[in-house]
């Protein structure tokens, strides 16, 4: 086995625990979210300086509506907030950031923010950063199929050929996993090496599903707020044992 230490290309995280950090100090569960806020701008950086070329975290959830108005009000002031006011510090540390997840169903004003930021920044050519809200990935994959199979009908009509045979041939491509692939709210990226979870869960909670499909997966008992650059080094050491084979065989070096 090589001795070479790896940093993974692209390193996702489930950002876990701000409501269980704000409870053990006695303090309402929104105070946990604002602390998770700088955290996840603090690790953003140390990522960055590690090497991390990718950077996706989860924000939000297609599921998360589901909690009280105030928390969900609490969480989107948050995400306001970080979109209005980290123009100037992505421009400062070359940052590209994308948003994915189904956006139409945020306030108006929030997703001219986050078009804003994307068309500010997508020239950057330093970390790329996405950040998931009101994001799902059993909705992505939807979506995705949705949007393959449009374009299928739509080449099917531009040949004249509405037949079925003619239609079948179309969808093997559009809806094959490259043609699907390209159709994800990630399309584009490559996929996570490292997919981290914070908090001591050890489920994904519906996020990036498709993705993962061969990510190394690490869980920490750290909460979000807690989390901290010495975290990440103990994630991407761990990473570093890992033996990835993809479905092969492992690799003898003579
Ligand atoms: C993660 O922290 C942030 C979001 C899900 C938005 P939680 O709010 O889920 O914190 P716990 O899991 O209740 O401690
Ligand atoms: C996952 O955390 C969603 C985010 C981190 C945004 P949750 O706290 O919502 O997940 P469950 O409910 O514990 O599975
Ligand atoms: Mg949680």
């Amino acid at each position: 086995m090589s001795t070479e230490y790896i940093i993974p290309q692209h390193v996702a995280i489930i950002m876990d625990g701000n409501g269980r950090w704000a409870k053990r100090r006695g303090l309402p569960r929104t105070m946990g979210h604002a602390q998770g806020a700088k955290v996840v701008e603090q690790i953003l950086e140390d990522a960055d300086h590690m090497g991390v070329r990718y950077l996706t975290v989860y924000a939000f959830s297609t599921e998360n509506w589901s909690r009280p108005d105030n928390e969900v009000k609490a969480l989107m002031n948050l995400l306001r907030t970080y979109m209005k006011t980290s123009l100037v510090k992505c421009a400062k540390n070359n940052v590209c950031i994308r948003v994915i997840g189904e956006r139409s169903m945020l306030d108006p004003d929030l997703q001219e923010s986050i078009t804003h930021l994307e068309n500010e920044t997508r020239n950057n050519t330093g970390i790329h950063f996405q950040i998931a809200i009101n994001y799902g990935g059993r909705d992505e994959i939807a979506r995705a199929a949705r949007k393959a199979a449009m374009k299928a009908f739509d080449a099917a009509q531009a040949a004249g050929e509405l037949s079925r045979s003619y239609f079948a041939q179309v969808l093997d491509e559009c809806m094959s996993i490259e043609g699907l692939n390209a159709q994800l709210d990630t399309a584009g990226l490559p996929d996570p090496d490292l997919l981290i979870r914070t908090c001591g869960e050890e489920r994904i909670s519906n996020f990036l599903l498709w993705q993962i499909a061969y990510s190394e997966l690490y869980f920490t008992d750290a909460a979000w707020p807690d989390f901290t650059k010495q975290e990440l080094e103990k994630a991407i050491e761990a990473y570093n044992h890992r033996d990835r084979k993809y479905g092969g065989l492992k690799e003898e070096k003579a």
